[in-house]
């Protein structure tokens, strides 16, 4: 079968207005502003108000990304939400995103792989494209975390953020596109990263409540360990597939976790700071929206040229990983 080149043809990004900071962090539970600058790199993140959920997130980024892809919603074949936080169980998130731009002809799902949800999408989008099933899919990362954090647990709650990422795929040029994928998973780690409450083992109720299982809930430090084996590996084996080397890459744009956690995929991958995108001082961690937000913004303040090597990768709950080799 005659494979299609694909790209990215549209970006957009959108986070709520309210900002947290460190400095309200302080006030909530026992931190300090140099404690997490120094453990994490983060400053301040965006917070949806009450009545903000996902999809709202969602509808502004896509609808951005649609005007710079130059195509109407009513273009769009398929729509792939990635989310941890969907406005409710069903319908998915991608379904009200669908109603709301008024993409009448497009399919809708949504797509659980936390963090690594964005690039699982793309994935998932870029074959329906190569394979000429589809001509535009529209993946959008977005997430409330705020909504799912237990703001008296220090160990989360200076983490997290909400915002949305959105582009937009379609036919491109020969020779540009996407070169590859790397995707991963390893099931035995879920219990270090989870939301217990609220599904089918372990139905809401006002016990799983009090038990505070509506809450992320997170082993740090073994996550921490996890995410600096994975992200160089996955980059690397990405790049492997392209036919590319580290020293091609012109842009890594990374999961927004922690910068200790970039900085040892920086080393890993022999990068100086100069050639990664860092938003996460504004931002803190967004989950699936972190990578889509950061491209957004790479394109927004103009680092990136026709035929740039871009490489995205990231880690998340699953556990799972991802990375993707672009040429621009
Ligand atoms: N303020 C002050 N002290 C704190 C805080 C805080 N906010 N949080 C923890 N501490 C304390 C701990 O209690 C501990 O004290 P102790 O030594 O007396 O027990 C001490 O600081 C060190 O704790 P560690 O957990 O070892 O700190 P670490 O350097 O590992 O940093 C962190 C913690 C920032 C959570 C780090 O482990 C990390 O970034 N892990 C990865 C998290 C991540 O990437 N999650 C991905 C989520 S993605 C998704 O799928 C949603």
């Amino acid at each position: 079968m005659n494979l299609l080149p694909v790209g990215i043809i549209g970006t957009g990004k959108y986070v709520p207005e309210k900002v947290l900071t460190n400095q309200d962090l302080e006030r909530m539970v026992d931190t300090s502003d140099e404690w997490i600058v120094t453990r994490t790199g983060m400053r301040e993140r965006r917070i949806a108000s009450a009545d903000q959920a996902s999809s709202d997130l969602a509808y502004e980024a896509a609808t951005i990304a649609l005007k710079n892809a130059g195509i109407g919603a009513e273009d769009l074949d398929l729509i792939i939400v990635a989310t941890i936080t969907p406005d409710m169980f069903f319908p998915s998130t991608a379904c009200i995103l669908q109603d709301r731009l008024g993409a009448k002809k497009a399919a809708a799902f949504d797509l659980s792989a936390a963090c690594s949800g964005f690039i699982y999408g793309l994935a998932n989008a870029a074959n329906f494209i190569a394979t000429g099933t589809y001509k535009y899919v529209l993946v959008v990362g977005a997430e409330c975390l705020s909504k799912v954090t237990d703001y008296t647990d220090r160990n989360t709650c200076i983490l997290f953020g909400d915002g949305a990422g959105a582009v937009v795929l379609g036919q491109v040029p020969e020779g540009r596109g996407f070169r590859s994928f790397e995707l991963g998973a390893d099931g035995s780690g879920g219990p270090l990263l989870n939301l217990p409450g609220g599904g089918s083992r372990c139905p809401s109720s006002h016990k799983s409540v009090d038990e505070k299982k509506h809450y992320m809930h997170m082993a740090g430090r073994e996550v921490f360990k996890f995410a600096v084996r994975v992200m160089g590996t996955a980059a690397e084996e990405a790049l492997a597939k392209a036919g590319m080397k580290k020293s091609d890459i012109d842009l890594l744009v990374p999961h927004q976790a922690n910068i200790r956690i970039i900085e040892a995929a920086l080393e890993k991958l022999e990068l100086p700071e100069e050639k990664c995108m860092i938003n996460l001082h504004k931002y803190g961690n967004v989950s699936a929206a972190s990578i889509p937000i950061a491209l957004a913004e790479a394109v927004e303040e103009n680092r990136l040229r026709e035929g740039d090597c871009v490489v995205l990768v990231g880690f998340g709950g699953g556990l799972t990983w991802g990375a993707s080799v672009i040429i621009w």
